[in-house]
């Protein structure tokens, strides 16, 4: 397979190439057909080359089975670059381009963090969830949008929240097959109460269930109790649904649960297309972290679970993803800790020493 590598800002040089290590070895010792394409992208490739995203590279994404993506962004060098270039090379021009309308953010508590858990171990303790937040539509995305200055010379800033029935459908049907191979509980998260779209996506999603997946245990839940449930009883889901922007940020806030944003997977799916395959693109949740970049302290776990993300969905190699993911919690049980998730007095090791650990632990 082709994967399409873009290690971009701050710290996603530094993750990535942890993930990479990893991904070669499944190559090397498990027979993974691969090749990899290496290019910058981001605020470091508008500095060398005055683009986000040269054409070239994205040729090679149109050829690519994956893409392995580490972070962009930087708020402070933001502003150098012109707007019109920031719509074309970004994350989100990339996500609308490929139409990866899907995107999965698992959030498992590992069981050698549980007692670290910033949260009580009773509420940490087997956290496996797993959310399905749609990333093509909404208020991302919504059209009208802009700045316009009114009469009075004041201005106002618009985002629309939009979504259409197909758009809100085919989110739904793939958070429905998703809990068939979990735990088969999905719980759809909107603000039905107050919002036109919210309304929709419960009237929609709620079809879908009755008509195509009365099998699947199934709630409705309103955004904002479902942050109350995140942060109170987080074991009480399995898949959660939602739109693009409530998926932003309760994810996140998922992510917190667990310790570090540094730990957290991603994956960005398309529909499969008329041979199965989908369009990929793997990456960890966090940002470019500009605070800790270029200090070799970056947590690598992210973004190396993400490898196992793609060797699930996109290689078709679960076995190997299973083994990949035990590897993970394998070198934390050791005792392997960055910064992030160390608690105090814990001996802390740097980016590529957690990549060592968890080489260690898949060879073993
Ligand atoms: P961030 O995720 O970069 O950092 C938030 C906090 O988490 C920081 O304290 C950081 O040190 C810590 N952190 C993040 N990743 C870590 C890791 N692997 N190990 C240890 N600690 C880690 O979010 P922030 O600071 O809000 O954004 C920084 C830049 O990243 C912005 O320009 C933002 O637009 C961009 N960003 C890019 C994303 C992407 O490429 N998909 C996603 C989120 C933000
Ligand atoms: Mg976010």
């Amino acid at each position: 397979m082709k994967v399409v590598v873009l290690p971009g800002d701050g710290v996603g040089p530094e993750v990535t190439e942890q993930a990479v290590r990893v991904l070669r070895w499944f190559a090397q010792h498990r027979g993974l057909d691969l090749t990899l394409v290496e290019r910058d992208f981001g605020i470091v490739n508008w500095h060398k080359h005055g683009t986000l995203m040269p054409d070239e590279t994205w040729a090679q994404i149109e050829g690519a089975d994956a893409i392995l993506f580490g972070a962009t962004g930087s708020i402070d060098q933001q502003g150098v670059v012109p707007p019109e270039e920031r719509r074309k090379g970004s994350l989100l021009r990339m996500r609308k381009a490929l139409d990866l309308f899907a995107n999965l953010r698992p959030v498992r508590m590992p069981p050698a963090l549980t007692e670290a858990s910033p949260y009580k171990p009773r509420i940490t303790a087997g956290v496996d969830l797993c959310f399905v937040r749609e990333l093509t539509a909404g208020m991302y995305f919504g059209t009208p949008r802009g700045v316009e200055t009114l009469p009075d010379g004041s201005r106002r800033g618009i985002n629309t929240h939009s979504y259409t029935e197909a758009e809100i459908a085919r989110a739904a049907r793939f958070a429905f097959q998703l809990a068939r191979t979990r735990r088969n509980h999905v719980t759809s998260v909107d603000k039905a109460n107050v919002m036109e779209a919210g309304a929709l996506w419960r009237e929609v999603v709620g079809r879908i269930h009755r008509e195509e997946f009365p099998d699947v245990g199934f709630e409705n839940m309103l955004a904002d109790n479902c942050a109350i449930q995140l942060a109170r009883a987080p074991t009480r889901f399995d898949v959660l649904v939602t739109d693009n922007l409530f998926g932003d940020l309760l994810s996140d806030a998922a992510g917190a649960i667990i310790g570090s944003l540094g730990m957290l997977p991603s994956a960005s799916l398309s529909a499969p297309d008329a041979a199965g395959r989908r369009r990929a693109l793997y990456e960890p949740i966090h940002g470019s972290a500009p605070d800790i970049a270029g200090q070799g302290i970056a947590n690598p776990l992210g973004a190396i679970l993400s490898v196992a993300l793609l060797l699930r969905w996109s290689a078709g190699r679960p076995a190997d993803a299973d083994h990949l993911e035990a590897a993970v919690a394998a070198a934390l049980a050791r005792g392997a800790r960055t910064g992030d998730i160390a608690a105090p007095g814990e001996a802390v090791i740097g980016t590529s020493a957690m990549g060592d650990a968890v080489l260690a632990a898949l060879a073993a």
